[in-house]
Parts: structure tokens; sequence; C-alpha cells
């Protein structure tokens, strides 16, 4: 099995000549202010999840934007700060800082108005409007800038993240800097290419992406996507055997990498003796008494479902009132991007639904639905996967979604049974989950229904193959497929 310790190694021989620089629009900490104190917290999302360890396990860089004052205020000279702050494990975080315009444009506007519903067909329009991609233009430029000025003369290997960071390698090209080798990681879904098409700069996105030297994509189905879209909008050509684009006297490789999490780590975390009281904590918190846990973790956003989740609930609940007063309904998951017009619209359409389900289905205190919208840590999400009975994953899409591995990863006692969307990456590859359309409200009820009523022996079936497939299929072993076809080493399975 693939470990830090192995792709410390990995590193340490193969990369021994190369800067690892991670890049990303979300910085991994932010410092905020908590009862009068400065204090580093992990931020929320799948990215963070998955390339912390990379990050710790390397000892590299990466480069996000900061966004509060006391962001900027532990910074050093140069910019950067050591996260996070305990442990032996750091690495260095250089922040960059945007005004609100560039914000507005380049974060609220173009990626997240415009490329991410594009990719997402969760049927929200995307926008695309001109000031945006001016600004989504100049924020790129500012990144490259900030690389350049960090890897100098180096060989450096710059891993960039998302769909905000498209043009960073065109512009780093344009600077003719040979001892840069640049990768970007898609951790979305590639839409089709009827759908990309409408977006009024496909030309400058595919040739801004395809100024990298390997593009990685969760799944085989979204880098046979991107072909499409290349092979539709381009003249370039593609080679489905080595599956590259060349254009321009440049090759890009184009890969399916499957992402993941630290499986041993979170296990072994859940196994701490505190992780029992933690649970026992939590339980009076949410005031939960004995009641069975059905769990939901999202970041609010259209994307994963939380409206076809609760009107799932409300149906099941119409057909089998019986299991009335026997369960916790837990939604948790913190606002993001809340600037943008469809994600108040969503909240307040949770809100409503919350309140009318809750209403109609009540008896004496007991109500189905908690909600709670407010930052949890990462040891208490793990102790709450941990005692969940079920954990409900309804993505309308998702590029892969890790809520449902680290569900897997925190049951070494083999219980719990997870509910995942047939439009998540991780459906591919976690086919003993029940899986679901969460479109289809009457079947999802059902799949409710079969999750809280399965019997222990058939949890412990499923969950033990999942387990097998995402601690075999880890975060390390992730990387080290990166880092290996790119770097051009041989991969080994361990
Ligand atoms: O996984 C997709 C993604 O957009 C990441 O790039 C991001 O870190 C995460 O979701 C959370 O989104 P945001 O940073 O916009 O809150």
């Amino acid at each position: 099995m693939w470990t830090k310790e192995r792709l410390q190694e990995i590193i340490a021989t193969k990369m021994s000549d190369y800067t690892l620089v991670v890049v990303s629009n979300r910085q991994p900490y932010s410092h905020v202010l908590k009862s009068g104190k400065v204090i580093c917290q992990r931020q929320p999302g799948g990215l963070v999840t998955a390339l912390n360890p990379v990050l710790q396990a390397t000892q590299g860089l990466w480069i996000g934007v900061g966004m509060s004052p006391y962001d900027q205020q532990v910074l050093d000279a140069s910019g950067k700060v050591r996260v996070p702050p305990q442990g032996d494990n750091g690495y260095w975080l250089r922040r960059l800082f945007l005004s609100k315009e560039d914000m507005d444009g380049y974060y609220y506007g173009y990626s997240n108005e415009g490329l991410w519903p594009l990719a997402h067909i969760a049927y929200t329009r995307p926008n695309f409007i001109e000031s945006d991609w001016q600004a989504y233009q100049k924020v790129n430029r500012m990144f490259a800038d900030a690389i350049l000025q960090e890897v100098g003369d180096r060989n450096a290997f710059v891993w960039v993240q998302d769909f905000h960071l498209t043009l960073v390698a065109k512009y780093l090209r344009e600077a003719n800097k040979p001892n840069i080798v640049t990768s970007l990681f898609w951790h979305i879904p590639w839409p089709n290419s009827e759908v990309f098409r409408i977006c009024p700069q496909k030309n400058e996105i595919l040739e801004g992406l395809l100024a990298y030297d390997m593009l990685g994509f969760h799944i085989r189905y979204h880098c046979d996507n991107f072909f499409a879209s290349v092979n539709r909008e381009l003249e370039c050509r593609i080679d489905y055997e080595r599956r590259s684009v060349s254009i321009q006297n440049h090759e890009t490789l184009v890969r399916q990498f499957p992402i993941s999490v630290d499986a041993t780590y979170i296990s072994q975390e859940v196994e701490q003796p505190e992780t029992v009281e933690r649970c026992n904590h939590l339980r009076d918190h949410f005031n939960i008494g004995d009641r069975k846990i059905i769990l939901g973790i999202d970041r609010i956003d259209y994307t994963k479902g939380i409206p076809e989740k609760l009107k799932a609930l409300n149906r099941f609940l119409e057909k089998h009132p019986e299991q009335k007063g026997q369960f916790s309904f837990l939604q948790l998951g913190q606002i993001s991007r809340i600037h943008i017009p469809r994600y108040k619209q969503l909240n307040d359409e949770i809100n409503a639904l919350v309140e009318e389900i809750n209403w109609k289905h009540s008896e004496g205190t007991w109500q189905p639905i908690i909600l709670d919208r407010s930052y949890i840590d990462q040891a208490d999400i793990n102790a709450l996967y941990r005692m969940s009975d079920v954990c409900v994953v309804s993505s309308l899409h998702d590029g892969m979604n890790l809520v449902a591995k680290e569900f897997v990863a925190c049951r070494p006692d083999l219980n719990g049974v997870l509910l995942l969307s047939e439009f998540t990456g991780a459906a591919r590859e976690l086919t003993d989950a029940v899986v679901f359309n969460p479109y289809d409200t009457e079947s999802f009820a059902d799949a409710l229904q079969m999750a809280l009523t399965m019997p222990l022996e058939e949890q412990e079936r499923r969950m033990r193959r999942m387990r097998e497939i995402v601690f075999h299929n880890n975060i390390y072993r992730w990387a080290g497929k990166v880092l290996s076809q790119l770097l051009k080493f041989e991969f080994q399975e361990i």
C-alpha cells in the first residue's frame, strides 16, 4: 500500500532536483479571530482534504488566496506563513491578496457563475460576463507572477488546482522558463462538448489548458469529454493511443487520477480513545439521544443535491411513518460563495424545506432534521462519520466527492451504510455503496429505508470491500501516480 513515507521516499529520490509548488485559489488554512485570539483553521472542501497530506509529506510550498486581515497579519516579509502551526509536518503557505473587484470578477463571476455551472450541468445557467473574464485573466497572471518569483531559476514542478487557474501555464510559458514543469488537476467534472461549446472563451480556456504539460481528471469519462471538446473547437493533433494533445509543438498528456484521502491516518485517528468522548459530546450537543443518525455533510452548493435530499426524506417519512422518532437527520455544511444570488436562493430554499418538513413530521419534541451551518473541525467531523448509521451523498454531479471516502475511512468497525449518488466520480469506485439517482425522489426514499434497515452482516460485507478500495487507492498513491507520469519514472504498485 502507498504511504506517506513511500511518497516522501519517491520525492527524495526522484524529485530531489525539483521544488514542489501547489497552486490553488482556496488556501489550505485561514487565520481567523476566535474569542479574541487569532487561530489557524483548516479550510473546507475536497481539494484541501486531498492535498494537505501531500504537502505535509513533501514539505513543498502552497500558493493560495488570503481572505482576512488576520491572514495578512501573520505573514513574514516574503508574504508567507508556516502551516499548520503545530507539529513537524509544516510547509510554507504564500498568500496572494485580491481587491474586492478582482475577487468579484475572477472568483464569484467567471469561475463560479461561469465555469462552475458549465462543468456541473446541474440546471443552473452559466453566466459569462466580459468584465469577469478580464478579472479572471488578470488574477491568473498574478498567480503566474507569484510562481515565477518563488521559483526563480530552480527546477520546479508547479501543480495547479482547478478551474480558477486555467491560464497560469500559458503565462508561465510566455516567461520562457524551461525549468518549470506544469500540471493542472481539474477537480470538477468536464462537461460534454455540446455543453462546453456555449462558453464564449472556449478557445482561450482550451488553449490555456493545453499550455500545461499534463492535465488530470478524476475519471476517464471526463478525459474523453475533454478530448471531444478539443477535437470540436481547435486545430490540433489528438493522439488517442498516448492520450495526449499536441498544439504548436507542445504536447499535453491527459490522464485520469481518481483523487482520495489518507485513509490509514483517518482510520487510526477515529480509533483513538477520545473519539468516544467526542461522539458522546456531539450526541448531547445535537440532542440526538440514542436515536439512529442519518448524516449529510456538504458545502452548501446547488450541485450537492441538498433540497433533493430533504424532499426524499419527506417522502421517506410519508411512506414509513413508523420511522418517526427513530432517527435524526443531521445536515451539516458551511455556507459558501454567498455573494452569488443562486447560492442565496439555495440557502433560502433549504431553510424553507427544513422548516416545512420539520413542522409536517414532528412528534412531541422530536423533529426529523437538524440543520447546522457552523464550522466543525475535522476531528468532530470524523467522530460524526464514526457514530452515524447512514451517510448520504446526494450530489447532482460531482467530480469525485471525498465525503464518501472519508466516511468509509472512519468506519474501522465496518458498520454504517453509504448512500451515494450515481453522479459522483466516487460511485465508479465504491460500487458497494447503495447507489441511487438523487433526481428520483421515490427511489431515493426507498434507499433511505433500505439503509436504515440493512442487516449488520450486509453492512459489514459492503463496508469491508469499500475500505479495501479506499485504503489501496489512497491519496499517496494518487500523488505518486501524478508525479511518476509527469516526471517520467516508473510507477510501482506496493
Ligand atoms: O472541488 C472543487 C472546489 O471548487 C475546489 O476548487 C474548492 O476548494 C472547493 O470546491 C470549495 O470551493 P470554494 O473554494 O469555492 O469554497
